[in-house]
């Protein structure tokens, strides 16, 4: 195990994901809990993560003493070579030109860390971002790479294997950053690449049968992939003592509902209730137009449902979700100040806390792209598992003004066309995630001899990293042209496509 010490960087995770595809196991840790957290894990070495802090300063976040003098393998980088500079007896100075962005590296001795990929001379591109810059490095340290901004750019102390960065090589903008990390663990830290997701699927099922027992499980399914994949791994490890609930909402897509029973009660022999309340999902939303409404609405809505269908069986011990680890890292927050909510992401899969019932949470370890592989580890389809992310509300979400089932069917076949298309031209894996919106707005056409007078469907499609930021996929003209011209001919009740190329921010990837 790697101990991740999170001083508060932007890009923390990516520490994570790259140590963890080295094929090793890594927790994040608040830089305040990092004692805690290296008492816990007995971690084989640590890795300090970069801040927007600054050390010059006296209540400046510290590593503890503790783990900087535990004689194990350290990687610190950014801010945490200042932490390291500053700690061991070197010195850090508040500094006046930033530096921002890529950078030249100068290699100008080997070391344990570099050995293998870097030697004197090379000059690798690196990404950088800093504001402090480190004036003295401490006794026991050389200099082993420097960069225009950065004469300190990377120290080494090979004897106390602690190494220090001023780079990022956690980005993909650095290029050699993933086998610098991987250096790290396996060449510095002597960690084994045992970390896959096919001894994983093991240990977490010994660990399931142990957490359950005899009791009973029942798990929300709701065509996503976490939800799918909980499903399947509890399947393996408890069989029949698992029920599935999947409270169709009727906000999904065109086929989707059928798919999910086929695949998990047909497929996988999951006991699986198939609690079909579109009816009752369409009259609670009848004439509400408020997004945030429609979004209480349909999580109230889902929890009743699913408490209920949960009564019917009979009651169960443990509810089992698909929680994932970014859900449960504590973060590190230096703004304080009150957050905005911009849209309250009900998970429809939420736990009503009222059932009182103890939780089963078998992805809680692990990041998006592992639960992917996993997925695939456990035989489920890989077009399932590569799935754009699809939102609990569904197409409620995606119907400004007033939803109606005509508006609904309307939607789910120009949705139908649009993907058939993406998939058609190769292009659904590049594209983060592409849906079709109704747009409650009537134009005038001509088909034929006559005059239409029929609604406009809105085509987003976004590239993304996590959805927190994103840009308007650039179509080919041609392609547009094509699935605007079949949703015509095709969807009575549009007769205008328009596409979206708002990025975000300052737009959001839905359109409520
Ligand atoms: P936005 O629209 O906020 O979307 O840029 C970012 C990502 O979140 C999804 N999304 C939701 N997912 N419940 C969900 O489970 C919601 O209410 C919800 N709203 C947005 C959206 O599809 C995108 O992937």
């Amino acid at each position: 195990t790697i101990l991740i010490v999170d001083f508060g960087s932007q890009v923390t995770q990516l520490i994570a994901r790259r140590v963890r595809e080295a094929g090793v196991y890594c927790e994040i840790v608040p830089f305040a809990k990092a004692k805690e957290g290296y008492e816990r894990l007995k971690p084989k070495a640590v890795i300090l993560s970069g801040s927007p802090a600054s050390v010059t300063e006296a209540d400046g976040p510290r590593a503890p003493d503790e783990i900087l003098n535990s004689g194990k393998p350290i990687f610190g980088i950014c801010y945490g070579e200042q932490v390291i500079c500053h700690q061991m007896g070197g010195k850090v100075e508040p500094g006046n030109d930033r530096e921002f962005g890529r950078a030249q590296l100068e290699v100008i001795e080997s070391c344990r860390l570099f050995d293998g990929l870097w030697q004197a001379g090379d000059a690798p591109q690196v990404w950088m971002s800093h504001g402090d810059r480190v004036t003295a490095i401490p006794p026991g340290f050389r200099v082993v790479a420097t960069s225009p901004g950065a004469p300190f750019a990377a120290i080494a102390n090979d004897e106390k294997r602690i190494y220090a960065v001023q780079f990022h090589p956690e980005v993909v903008h650095t290029p050699d950053g993933a086998k610098l990390i991987s250096r790290f663990v396996h060449e510095v830290a002597d960690c084994k690449a045992d970390w896959t997701m096919h001894a994983f699927r093991e240990a977490e099922i010994a660990r399931i049968r142990a957490q359950v027992g005899k009791g009973r499980v029942i798990c929300g399914l709701s065509g996503g992939v976490d939800s799918s994949v909980v499903a399947v791994l509890l399947h393996e490890a408890i069989g029949d003592q698992l029920t599935c609930v999947f409270v169709d909402t009727g906000m999904m897509r065109a086929g989707e509902a059928e798919e999910v029973v086929t695949l998990f009660r047909d497929h996988y022999n999951i006991r699986l209730i198939h609690s079909d309340a579109s009816t009752l999902f369409l009259d609670k939303l009848a004439g509400v137009t408020d997004p945030e409404s429609k979004r209480k609405i349909i999580g109230a809505t889902f929890i009743d449902v699913f408490e209920q269908e949960a009564k019917a069986i009979g009651g169960a011990d443990f509810l089992a979700q698909g929680t994932l680890y970014p859900d449960v890292i504590e973060s590190v927050s230096f703004s304080g100040g009150p957050s905005v909510t911009i849209k309250s992401h009900h998970n429809v899969g939420g736990l009503p806390a009222r059932m009182r019932m103890q939780l089963v949470e078998p992805l809680r370890e692990l990041f998006k792209d592992e639960v992917r592989a996993l997925g695939r580890e456990l035989g489920l389809p890989a077009a399932f598992v590569g799935r754009h992310p699809f939102p609990g509300p569904g197409l409620a979400i995606r119907i400004p003004g007033d939803i109606t089932f005509e508006k609904l069917e309307i939607l789910r076949k120009a949705d139908r066309i649009y993907l058939e298309e993406i998939r058609k031209a190769g292009l659904y894996d590049e594209i983060w995630q592409a849906f079709a919106v109704l747009l409650p707005v009537r134009t005038v056409g001509v088909m034929g001899d006559g005059r239409t007078y029929d609604q406009v469907c809105g085509l987003r499609a976004v590239t993304s990293v996590d959805g927190m930021t994103a840009d308007s996929y650039p179509f080919e003209h041609a392609f547009l042209s094509r699935v605007a011209t079949r949703i015509i001919n095709e969807v009575k009740g549009i007769n205008r496509v328009v596409y979206d190329i708002t990025s975000k921010p300052p737009g959001t990837i839905e359109w409520e």
